[in-house]
């Protein structure tokens, strides 16, 4: 499919919708662009004509060559009318509204209008990729396709088959995405994927630090950046991701994983997205972005930060085992996820093994006998990994 220059439809024009539509068209496929709010087309477009000049500005990309992607972008008439304008793709991605019964609506009315071969993908950060393929009749061609935001910045796209899926669609969604230049990695229809499963301890164990009154945010955020490695520390990520957003996420998976207290939200975080304090977006989160605001300073203590790099880090090395384990990807995967993804200084398979599978386990041990809570539960392979002396890396065998 890959090489077919097959006709690429996205429906939903938003952040995510112009961002996937303009990583098709500059691949060379014709694009049909729709969304239930014209505007939102017309806005995407000229989002996308400015995110090319710039482009062009600093020499990535030929003048003609911008214009021409440019140009392949088709508006899908008004949808209120039908989705006949999708009738010729050969891939249609979905980023509309994150809401089950939108999706499978939107995939039902496609169906009708597209060819059999024809690939329904959803860009779903946190709904079941088989709940949105239950209602479509031929779920095998139904895929999940993640990219993450900025889609024409962030080189990582997850691959979600659902039980449903086929594996020639599975096959042509890693080729396609391949052939866009980006990095497939492959996993399963679970609650966040990788990255999103993955990262929740980041934000997770540093709010239960801040609420502990172990340290306060400039100083979590001081350690995770100096100390760990990271390029921003989890609060001022998190104001930068914004708060309603985060916390959706946070309890989605939460709630999907049947109320697991190691994905348990903060109420911390609550009473933000309570109080519209949403970060950067409402100029206040954890921080004040008003003009002249000084930022609080952190604490430089190197035994406390260290202290906070370590429980954080032994939480994050245990949700990459633990997905291993469940094999929610291969452990390569899993490393390319986390430093693609979300920018983490190293794959955190690897990062435990510098530590050694036995001390994480040891700080895993303490927090759950400390605090008497299965947050802290270490995973059973990496109990084994340290039993065994393997690395964290090694595939896992029945
Ligand atoms: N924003 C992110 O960081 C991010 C990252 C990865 C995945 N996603 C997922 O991508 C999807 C879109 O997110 P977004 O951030 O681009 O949202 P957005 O609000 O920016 O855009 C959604 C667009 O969909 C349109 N829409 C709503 N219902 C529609 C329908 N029935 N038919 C056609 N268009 C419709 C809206 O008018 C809007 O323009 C969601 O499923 C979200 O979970 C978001």
């Amino acid at each position: 499919m890959a090489g077919d220059r097959i006709t690429v439809g996205v429906v939903g024009a938003g952040a995510m919708g112009s961002g996937i539509a303009q990583v098709a068209a500059s691949a060379g496929h014709h694009v049909v662009l729709g969304d239930v709010n014209a505007a939102a087309v017309e806005k995407a477009r000229a989002s996308i004509a400015k995110s090319l000049d710039r482009d062009v500005e600093k020499g990535r990309v030929a003048r003609d060559a911008a214009d021409a992607t440019l140009a392949r972008i088709t508006a899908a008439g008004a949808l209120s009318d039908g989705y006949a304008s999708y009738a010729g793709c050969g891939l249609v991605i979905e980023a509309v509204l994150e809401d089950l019964a939108v999706k499978r609506a939107l995939f039902a009315a496609l169906e009708s209008v597209v060819s059999d071969a024809c690939i329904l993908a959803t860009n779903t950060s946190s709904l079941s990729v088989a709940a949105i393929a239950g209602g479509c009749a031929r779920a095998g061609r139904v895929v999940g396709i993640h990219f993450f935001n900025p889609a024409t910045v962030m080189p990582l796209v997850e691959i979600v088959p659902a039980i449903t899926t086929s594996p020639d669609t599975v096959a042509a969604a890693r080729d396609l995405i391949q052939a866009w230049r980006k990095v497939p990695v492959v996993t399963t229809d679970t609650p966040g994927f990788i990255v999103n499963r993955i990262a929740r301890p980041f934000y997770g164990e540093s709010l239960r630090i801040l609420e502990e009154g172990i340290a306060d945010a400039a100083t979590i955020d001081w350690a995770m950046r100096e100390i760990g490695g990271f390029r921003m520390g989890p609060f001022e990520l998190m104001d930068f991701i914004g708060h309603d957003v985060n916390f959706a996420v946070t309890s989605s998976v939460f709630e999907a994983f049947f109320f697991d207290p190691r994905y348990r939200p903060s109420l911390t975080q609550r009473r933000l997205v309570d109080a519209g304090l949403y970060g950067r977006k409402r100029g206040r989160g954890f921080y004040d972005y008003a003009d002249g605001a000084a930022k609080p300073a952190p604490v430089e203590d190197a035994a406390l930060g260290r202290a906070i790099v370590d429980r954080v880090l032994a939480m994050l090395v245990n949700e990459a085992v633990d997905a291993v384990y469940l094999r929610v990807a291969s452990p390569a995967d899993i490393e390319t996820s986390m430093t693609k993804g979300v920018n983490y200084p190293k794959g955190l398979l690897a990062w435990g093994d510098e530590i050694g599978a036995a001390e994480v386990l040891r700080r895993l041990e303490a927090l759950q006998a400390d605090y008497g809570d299965d947050r802290y539960r270490p995973s059973v392979l990496l109990r084994r990994r340290a039993r065994d002396g393997q690395s964290l890396l090694s595939p896992v065998t029945p």
